[in-house]
């Protein structure tokens, strides 16, 4: 089974296909695009020992050559000097304005690729082979690229979309289930923010999903996908709706903030747990059912998820220091922080009208 997303931004419209096997037809899936018939491709260590074979077998079976780079694993890998590498490395492949770069990778090599893309010869094509979960229902799409400095994550970068996503179901299953599960706070976000019915779908079939349902996983992937191509048609650089996506994001930037981005809490668990901490938020302001944070939090723990602060190993620091580095976080416009609430599951909007003792009570609750 393949699905395929049509991201319809005019002038740039490109396809997300959704399904098994995808690397093995990247050949015949990428040939359309090319004007020579060989590619550059830019990976990691990890991804690249799992699936470069198979996809450069893929590849071959249309007639078409690659070259590929691996870098180190990991978030620090996303900086100016991986960058530098990936657009070195790329101008000693001889690669034209006319070629494609691949991307073979988790969100940080997406993010780094399609970086190097946007500034090669001011901007060449590249494809997003998104291997994680995260990657696949949410940084592969939507153009957003860049690195971290020194002053925060993602502060360099650009709008950029890719020409192709081919989003493989099958590179999934060698995940870890900590990863996967990661992933899937993003894809429940989508359901929180603007699809209840896919929110009482992942409430029946998360658990088949997480299981390995290779047709459950198509179909979230699918509906996440979607979600997020009509947010960016409507708004590709965020000056609105775009926000939405970010819902669960103020309380995780925090987080991620207080953990040093490491692995004691990695981005999609902060995600969940910032999900159910929106809803505690909208619900104390009289927005959405008392009821709606709990089902929110009985669903991630069904799921196996952390749904709280507390349950991020190691301390944490109290309600005013977590806001405080909300406040830090890029998104903050003029001095205000922006929240994204709800009016109820598959209901969100974006405010900047948030009183901050509420924020603080949410968060001392949280906490204790
Ligand atoms: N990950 C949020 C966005 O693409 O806007």
């Amino acid at each position: 089974m393949t699905e395929t997303v049509s991201v319809d931004l005019p002038g740039r419209a490109y396809d997300v296909v959704i399904g098994q096997g995808l690397l093995s037809q990247a050949g015949t899936r990428i040939a359309p695009l090319l004007r020579r018939p060989r590619v550059a491709i830019i990976s990691d260590e990890t991804v690249a020992a799992l699936h470069l074979d198979a996809l450069q077998a893929g590849l071959n079976a249309s007639g078409i050559t690659s070259e590929c780079l691996t870098l180190a694993p990991g978030e620090g890998t996303k900086n100016w000097q991986a960058l530098q590498t990936c657009v070195e490395w790329l101008l000693d492949q001889r690669v034209e304005r006319g070629d494609i770069v691949i991307a073979l990778g988790g969100g940080v090599i997406g993010d780094l690729v399609g970086f190097a893309a946007a500034v090669l010869r001011r901007g060449v094509r590249f494809v997003q082979i998104p291997t994680s979960l995260l990657a696949q229902v949410d940084s592969s799409v939507g153009g957003k690229t860049g690195i971290n400095t020194r002053h925060g994550k993602n502060l360099v970068g650009a709008f950029h979309q890719p020409s192709l996503v081919l989003a493989d179901i099958d590179v999934l299953a060698t995940l870890t289930p900590r990863d996967f599960l990661a992933g899937y706070g993003e894809v429940v976000k989508y359901g929180l923010l603007g699809d209840a019915a896919f929110f009482d779908w992942l409430e029946q079939n998360g658990p088949a999903l997480a299981a390995g349902d290779a047709q459950a996983r198509v179909a979230a992937v699918r509906r996440s996908v979607e979600m997020k191509a009509e947010i960016v048609v409507r708004d590709e650089t965020e000056q609105g709706d775009r926000a939405l996506l970010n819902l669960g994001h103020t309380f995780c930037h925090a987080f991620e903030a207080a953990t040093g981005y490491s692995d004691r809490l990695l981005h999609g668990e902060g995600v969940a747990i910032g999900c159910a901490l929106a809803f505690d938020l909208s619900a104390r302001l009289g927005l959405c059912a008392q009821e709606d944070p709990s089902r929110v939090r009985a669903h991630l723990r069904a799921m196996g998820m952390k749904t709280d602060p507390t349950d991020i190993d190691g301390d944490l620091p109290d309600a005013e220091a977590l806001l405080d580095l909300m406040g830090q976080d890029k998104k903050v416009v003029e001095g205000q922080l922006r929240f994204i609430l709800a009016r109820g599951i598959g209901d969100a909007f974006v405010t900047a009208d948030v009183p901050r003792e509420t924020v603080l009570d949410v968060l001392r609750d949280a906490l204790a």
